[in-house]
């Protein structure tokens, strides 16, 4: 078998060499239809196999994403003498499995030669081909992250049966046990420039870095523990499931139940991206990601209200606990997440409301003028927004990823365990993840925030009831880029929690 695999790799024999990458639908004949433990394999009872779930993810839509490409746009158009190099700098984490042959060849993507296999996104031979080398230093990150050249194809699980895949795809499914690390996604999921060109890295995305610095790699809860949740039964308990099933449906026969199993849905946060995918491609399943997208949002956070009274204010402290394993909201710079406050007297007349915003722009109603992070809160113009701001070098507000140089504001809340600290104790140089323009005080620390909204009041002992909602943002107005023909619905935020009180 080894001989005839060779005999067929030799090259100039009419025989083309299997290539690295491959479209995600050469494996769906194998890894989509696997039904949930207990359901038939002949009937769709939802399928929760890797290329079903994956198809209507954010990652299998990173290069055809209409946000994506009108961010492209809106930095050539910046700077069109350096288009060539921008693209494919873009295409790097975005058509990975297109731009990474030809980055080893010297050359360069464009976005107009993107090909169906480009189009695939973050693909299944991307993830599963990258190798342990370089895996959580330094020079992994910003994409550079190393496929191997074996057509090994790396999974959790110890033996696994080959011989179809290699039949069918030429490619070898092989234990590889670093696809549990959280370093695998840190090398796309760490964004770094060098705006002065030298070492000092500038951190556009650091969901990675925040992680590295909280205290969740102590307790073994990885990215994947999160955005790949592993199968359980109805008890919580893990579930075995196969893998694989042959092509007409049903397992192979020598193959078993695995466990653990996990299930590839990578829900982030993107809700409103994915109901606009849905709309373009007419793709019910898609709204259903939608769907799960917004069920996994509303476990970022834990929201508690506290409100007092006092003879002429109205008293509430608001919490915002992040549940995540990093700042909240994290990566993209157009995130942002608010508190929308609202007192209203028992004949439902408002009395107070910070954090209103339009429903045709989704920009908020008090002005669109950057929100400093605010301890106390008692004016209805003043809305606590928590959000990252980048500066450009002369020191202004920008949504170019490539004149950022600094953070005119961080105030993203971080995630327990917090010490950022902790990346230069681990060797990984002077990264700045820090939080920015948060005066200090008690009620802003690792894991959690507290806003003090006093609400002048002069009813005396009057019922009111107040409504407060954390709301998330994915493209807050400044990062719209002009003539970015986006539906309405794409710019409205979502709920993320909701607390309301009577008395
Ligand atoms: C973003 C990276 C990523 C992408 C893209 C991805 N996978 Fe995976 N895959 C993983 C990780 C991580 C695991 C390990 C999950 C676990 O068991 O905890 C995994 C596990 C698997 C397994 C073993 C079953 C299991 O859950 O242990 C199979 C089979 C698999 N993937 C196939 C695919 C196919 C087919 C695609 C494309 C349709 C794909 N994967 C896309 C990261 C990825
Ligand atoms: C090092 C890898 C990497 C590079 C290089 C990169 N990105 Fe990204 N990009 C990501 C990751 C990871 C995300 C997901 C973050 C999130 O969803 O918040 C992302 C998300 C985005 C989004 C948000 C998409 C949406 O639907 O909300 C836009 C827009 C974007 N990138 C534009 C660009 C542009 C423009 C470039 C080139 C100048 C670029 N990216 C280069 C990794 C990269
Ligand atoms: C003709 C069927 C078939 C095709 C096509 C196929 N696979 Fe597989 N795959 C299998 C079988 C069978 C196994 C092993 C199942 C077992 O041993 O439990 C497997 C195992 C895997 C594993 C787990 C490896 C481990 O040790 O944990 C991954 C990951 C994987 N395949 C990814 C892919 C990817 C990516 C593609 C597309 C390039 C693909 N497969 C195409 C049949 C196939
Ligand atoms: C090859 C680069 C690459 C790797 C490796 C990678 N990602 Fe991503 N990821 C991206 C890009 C690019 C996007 C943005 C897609 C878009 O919105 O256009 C993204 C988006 C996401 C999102 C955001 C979805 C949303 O709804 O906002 C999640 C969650 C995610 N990735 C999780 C992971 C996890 C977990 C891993 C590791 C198992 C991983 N990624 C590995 C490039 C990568
Ligand atoms: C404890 C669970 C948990 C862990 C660990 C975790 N995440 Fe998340 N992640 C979430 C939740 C919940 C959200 C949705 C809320 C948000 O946007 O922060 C999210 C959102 C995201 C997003 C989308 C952010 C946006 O608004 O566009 C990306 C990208 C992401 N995570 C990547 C990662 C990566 C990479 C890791 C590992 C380094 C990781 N996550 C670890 C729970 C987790």
């Amino acid at each position: 078998m080894r001989a005839l695999g060779l005999f067929i790799l030799l090259p100039g024999l009419g025989f083309a060499p299997t290539p690295r990458f491959l479209e995600a639908g050469e494996c769906a004949m194998c890894h989509t239809r696997i039904p949930k433990p207990g359901a038939g394999w002949d009937r769709d009872t939802g399928f929760i196999g890797p290329f079903h779930l994956w198809r209507n993810s954010m990652m299998a839509h990173a290069a055809v994403d209409p946000y994506w490409k009108a961010k492209v746009a809106f930095e050539v158009a910046r700077r069109p003498a350096a288009k060539a190099e921008i693209e494919d700098h873009c295409l790097r984490c975005h058509a990975p499995a297109q731009q990474y042959p030809l980055r080893l060849a010297g050359r360069r993507l464009a976005v107009a030669r993107l090909d169906s296999l480009g189009r695939d996104g973050v693909t299944c031979t991307v993830c599963h081909q990258i190798t342990p080398a370089h895996l959580g230093k330094a020079d992994s990150f910003s994409g550079r992250f190393v496929v191997g050249d074996r057509g090994e194809i790396y999974g959790p699980h110890a033996g696994p049966f080959r011989m179809p895949m290699e039949h069918h795809t030429g490619l070898t499914p092989a234990e590889g046990r670093h696809v549990l690390d959280a370093a695998l996604c840190g090398t796309c999921h760490t964004v770094l420039t060098h705006p002065a060109g030298d070492d000092r890295a500038f951190v556009e995305q650091g969901p990675f870095l925040e992680w590295l610095a909280s205290e969740y790699p102590g307790q073994g809860r990885t990215c994947q523990s999160c955005h790949l949740p592993l199968l359980r039964d109805a008890q919580g308990n893990l579930a075995a499931q196969f893998i694989a099933h042959r092509p007409p449906g049903g397992p192979f026969p020598p193959t078993g139940e695995r466990s653990p199993f996990g299930l590839h849905r990578f829900a982030g946060a993107n809700v409103r991206a994915l109901a606009w995918l849905a709309e373009i491609e007419n793709e019910p399943d898609l709204r259903e990601a939608a769907g799960h997208t917004h069920e996994h949002l509303k476990r970022a956070a834990r929201l508690e209200v506290t409100p007092r009274r006092t003879p002429d204010a109205l008293v509430l402290d608001v919490r915002v606990l992040n549940l995540t394993g990093h700042k909240l909201p994290t990566a993209y710079p157009s995130r942002r997440i608010w508190l929308r406050v609202r007192v209203h007297d028992w004949q439902g007349r408002i009395l107070f409301e910070s954090g209103r915003w339009d429903p045709g722009s989704g920009a908020l109603e008090s002005g669109e003028a950057t929100q400093p992070h605010y301890a106390v809160i008692d004016r209805a113009g003043q809305v606590q927004v928590f959000e990252s701001i980048y500066g450009d070098g002369a020191g202004e507000e920008t949504a170019s990823l490539l004149d950022a140089v600094t953070y005119l504001k961080d105030n993203r809340i971080p995630p327990a365990g917090f010490r950022p600290a902790r990346l230069a104790e681990m060797g990984l140089g002077p990264l700045a993840i820090g939080t920015v323009g948060v005066p200090a005080h008690g009620a802003f620390r690792a894991g959690e925030a507290t806003t003090h909204y006093r609400i002048p009041w002069s009813g005396g002992s009057s019922p009111v009831r107040v409504e407060v909602d954390l709301l998330y943002q994915s493209i807050k107005p400044g990062h719209r880029p002009p003539g970015f023909a986006a539906p309405a619905s794409a710019m409205q935020p979502v709920v993320m929690a909701s607390a309301r009180l009577d008395g």
